[in-house]
């Protein structure tokens, strides 16, 4: 049965992108297996309870809750760190020019870039099993937060500036199990522009 959610195609060349830093070979599988999964399987959960509904099984409904809620924020995060990474040394991958406003809220309020990046690798380092590191913007207190999330928990009740994905999924092939490798180089992918554009517009826009 087909569903409503598809498979957003990656904002940059495909193969080699992110190469050195992120190889083709977990690209190619991170996108195009485990997010395809995450969308496959949350349309097969929002199909089976569409008719658990139509059916009045209320305990078959709130059981496929489990799986919208893991699935769908796994299409969610997925989507939003896909375009949150640029290939390394493009302008979009430069802080100073790419995005000046989010650079002062963050030197605002951490002191300086680096003591920012120091919260968020520990963050990131002090992640247990699967999950994600973000930057979020609570909008309530306006205020910068370096969160971590369980699974795919997506960031709720604030704006997900960019997330990076602690899965080993998202780095082991190359990586293997040396994860402050992944954390350190990641930087060098990050996409400032797009961080920049959520800091001043949301992700209203963006369609899941
Ligand atoms: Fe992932």
């Amino acid at each position: 049965m087909a569903g409503k959610y598809t498979l957003p195609p990656l904002s940059y060349a495909y193969d080699k992108a992110l190469e050195p830093i992120i190889s083709k070979e977990i690209m190619q599988i991170h996108h195009d297996k485990h997010h395809q999964a995450y969308v496959t399987n949350l349309n097969a959960a929002l199909n089976s309870q569409a008719q658990a509904l139509e059916d009045s099984n209320l305990r078959q409904l709130v059981s496929l809750q489990k799986k919208v809620n893991f699935n769908g924020g796994g299409h969610i995060n997925h989507s939003l760190f896909w375009k949150n990474l640029a290939p390394p040394g493009s302008k979009e991958t430069d802080i100073d020019t790419a995005a000046p406003t989010l650079k002062k809220a963050i030197v605002d309020q951490w002191g300086s870039i680096q003591k920012f990046k120091d919260e968020f690798n520990t963050v990131l380092a002090d992640l247990q099993g699967s999950g994600w590191g973000w930057l979020a913007n609570k909008q309530v207190e306006g205020k910068l937060e370096v969160i971590s999330l369980k699974d795919q928990d997506p960031v709720e009740d604030a704006v997900p500036i960019f997330g990076v994905d602690m899965w080993e999924h998202a780095y082991y092939l190359q990586y293997k199990n040396d994860k402050p490798s992944y954390i350190s180089n990641i930087w060098k992918v990050i996409n400032w522009q797009e961080a920049e554009n959520r800091f001043k517009n949301g992700v209203e826009s963006m369609k899941f």
